[in-house]
């Protein structure tokens, strides 16, 4: 019987064997695998690890905090920040169509990623890419799973193959429960280990429309409010995730004080899932609702209604584009 300290005292050993004194690059996404997989080498190799963290401005609120204060102190891990904001808002200008974006989004990552990789060869030869690929991803690549080509999936750390890497895959035994075990193991916070998903291209593929450094903060702000919300209502654990959708070319017509709106929808998608694969809207209890849409619509200027999303995968997808 597998206990999580012996799995990691197993993927310790199994690193070093590897790596031997060599050293290792980790692309993090702010997601539970790539956290889980870069504490593992940082645990087994310690500073022969550079982590490296894309900030594409696509992030939500705080999740760059996450990674470079809470992360870091965790694990003290080598962590190297490419603020790559201005690139994504400039290569995304005057895009809308949702696979026009996606393909941006994954091609910037990864000449930013390189470059960042390139500048750490200048100094050190790096031999080791780790990746936070788990089982099920291992048997979806290779099976060709029913829905993957639905929208190009873009996963930070997926990288092209004529990188002169070895990979490092310490997770590539383990489901995704086991991945939150190890990682709690390793003592990471429970904010990270048990984030819900988050689309590697982030708040891009969740405004309808141009994504301009506006209508991001628009998005930021409307999302914080829901995942507060969320979390004081206590539902973290009873949903798979929430995304929050900004409409950002559609208005509609309200009324705040005294005067006429004419602002924009966002739309609250929550979903219970166990893979993603299929999903449920969930049934959120009234006032938790009311409680999002209240603070949005008082709090986000520009956003002047709510509305809930009511369709089961299939037939809609979770995120929207
Ligand atoms: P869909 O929208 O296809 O999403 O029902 C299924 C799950 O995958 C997440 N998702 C992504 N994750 N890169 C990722 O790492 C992506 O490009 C991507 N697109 C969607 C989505 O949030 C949901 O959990």
């Amino acid at each position: 019987q597998w206990t999580t300290a012996s799995i990691v005292d197993e993927q310790v050993a199994r690193i070093r064997e590897q790596v031997g004194d060599g050293r290792a690059i980790c692309g993090l996404s702010g997601g539970v695998d790539s956290a889980v997989a870069a504490a593992l080498v940082q645990r087994a190799i310690g500073d022969r690890l550079t982590c490296v963290f894309v900030d594409h401005g696509l992030l939500r609120a705080g999740e760059r905090t996450q990674v470079e204060r809470d992360f870091v102190a965790a694990t003290g891990v080598n962590l190297v920040t490419v603020d790559a904001r201005e690139r994504f808002l400039g290569a995304l200008a005057g895009v809308s169509d949702p696979e026009q974006k996606r393909k941006i989004i994954g091609r910037e990552f990864i000449r930013v990623f390189e470059q960042a990789a390139q500048d750490l060869q200048d100094k050190e030869q790096y031999d080791f890419l780790v990746q936070g690929t788990l089982y099920p991803d291992v048997v979806e690549s290779g099976g060709g799973a029913g829905t993957a080509n639905i929208k190009s999936h873009h996963n930070v750390g997926g990288l092209p193959e004529d990188l002169q890497f070895k990979l490092v895959e310490p997770l590539r035994a383990l489901f995704k429960d086991e991945v939150r075990r190890v990682g709690l193991e390793l003592g990471l916070p429970e904010t990270i280990v048990h984030r819900q998903p988050f689309p590697g291209p982030g708040l891009g593929i969740r405004i309808i429309g141009e994504v301009t450094a506006q209508r991001l903060e628009i998005l930021r702000a409307a999302d914080a409010i829901a995942r507060e919300e969320l979390t004081s209502a206590g539902l973290d654990r009873d949903i798979w995730q929430c995304p929050v959708v900004l409409l950002a070319d559609v208005r509609s017509v309200g009324v705040q004080g005294d005067g006429r709106t004419y602002g924009h929808p966002v739309v609250l998608r929550p979903v219970s899932s166990e893979d993603a694969m299929t999903a449920d809207w969930t049934r959120l209890p009234y006032d938790v609702l009311e409680r999002i849409s209240t603070r949005i619509t008082n709090e986000v200027a520009e956003v002047n209604r709510v509305v809930l999303d009511v369709t089961s995968k299939p037939p809609g997808t979770i995120e929207w584009e």
